[in-house]
């Protein structure tokens, strides 16, 4: 265990880090955030990630830096971030709003900077240069800075200009949040036992590599949502009409072989497009072909209880049902479980933490990533593409 804790201190050892810029009194400093934040009606209805960016913000300022913001929000660069710098200005009431990416009026915006200002440019994706890794758009973005700092762990896992582009034309290190995330995710890559693993949500091809390396490291892994109704179809296990991946389910072999992954035993089912009053509850061998499972049921979640007050480790990424639909009780009954457990937790995902910040448990979960893909890529693999450009 000692020597693999050091293999991550000496393979980390060559990141330069925020605390390793020599100089920063007026210098612009790109720094690369997570602002894909959850927005409704024009407003963000969670902030964790936007906290998570202040303290290296707030570093850069104290040391008198010209901190320039730059990040995504959605997949396909027709949103705008105004809604995220609304949402700044409660943290940061002085930032300032740039409607562009690159180009003259971005230079004008980083001129009128003066040393401890921060500006926020417009979302990444406005140019399809960002996710093409395009050359001649990673450079005008790095042309604007005189330093890089990559905060933003939850796209690290993405080979766009953002990520892996401008540490080839800057002087590049990792901000606080970044650093913290490795260091975190370290140890759950590393886990004391008993260590107990439980991925939900959907996407089995997004979750695959992270369920192959955790059987590996982990005593149990725990399968819930949707991704258990891939599992259940392997095994012959009738899904009604419920989500379902369009995995091949002989890739699902060595996983549904293993002894250490473990399935809900009871779901909430219900006819497509339920409503609370319709659900019922039954075991896993009950559910008719016109039914959907919605949400894990009672029997699963005393059983999750009753694994997360052994474990030493407990590492939670994915909801156990439906959640944005409603079906919260078995998420809700984890998050609670885990807050009350004396485990060190590490917990991601974008529900997952929903779900941990409505129920105000957030100060006791030991630590909560901003990364959703790019946590479960760290966890498989032990790096990610924008960690490499910084090395
Ligand atoms: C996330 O929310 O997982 C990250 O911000 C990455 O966003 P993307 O999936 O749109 O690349």
């Amino acid at each position: 265990m000692a020597r693999r804790a050091s293999f991550y201190v000496r393979y980390y050892a060559h990141m330069k880090k925020l605390r390793d810029i020599p100089h920063l009194e007026g210098v612009p400093v790109l720094v690369r955030a997570a602002l894909n934040v959850p927005v409704a009606h024009g407003i963000v209805t969670n902030t964790f990630r936007l906290r998570s960016a202040l303290p290296t913000i707030e570093y850069l300022r104290e040391h008198r830096a010209k901190v320039i913001l730059i990040g995504h929000i959605g997949d396909t660069g027709t949103e705008t971030l105004l809604p995220v710098f609304e949402a700044m200005k409660e943290y940061i009431p002085d930032i300032r709003f740039c409607d562009a990416v690159t180009g003259t009026k971005v230079r004008q915006a980083v001129r009128e900077l003066n040393p401890g200002d921060v500006l926020m440019l417009e979302n990444l994706r406005r140019d399809t240069g960002e996710k093409k890794n395009d050359h001649a758009f990673a450079l005008s973005l790095a042309s604007i800075a005189d330093v890089f700092v990559q905060d933003s762990f939850d796209v690290c896992h993405r080979s766009h200009a953002s990520v892996i582009g401008i540490p080839a034309f800057l002087k590049s290190y990792a901000g606080l949040e970044l650093e913290l995330e490795i260091n975190e995710l370290a140890k759950a890559r590393n886990p004391k036992h008993p260590a107990l693993a439980i991925i939900g949500g959907a996407k089995f091809s997004t979750k695959e590599p992270v369920l192959h390396a955790l059987i590996k490291k982990y005593d149990i892994v725990f399968v819930g949502g949707a991704l258990a109704n891939d599992f259940m179809k392997a095994k012959g296990q009738s899904v009604g009409t419920s989500l379902v991946s369009s995995t091949d389910s002989s890739t699902l072999s060595e996983l549904t072989e293993s002894k250490k992954i473990m399935l809900p035993k009871d779901y909430i089912v219900g006819p497509v497009g339920s409503e609370r009053s319709t659900e019922h509850h039954g075991p896993v061998t009950a559910v008719l072909s016109n039914e959907a499972i919605l949400d894990a049921g009672p029997v699963t979640s005393l059983e999750l209880a009753q694994l997360v007050a052994q474990a030493r480790i407990i590492l939670w990424n994915g909801p156990l049902g439906n959640y944005e639909k409603g079906f919260t009780d078995a998420t809700e009954g984890l998050a609670r479980a885990i807050a009350s457990s004396s485990a060190y937790s590490i917990v991601g995902g974008g529900d997952t933490i929903a779900a941990i910040e409505k129920l105000g448990l957030g100060d006791r979960i030991s630590f909560i990533s901003t990364g959703g893909g790019a946590m479960l890529d760290f966890l498989a693999t032990g790096t990610l593409p924008g960690i490499e450009a910084l090395r």
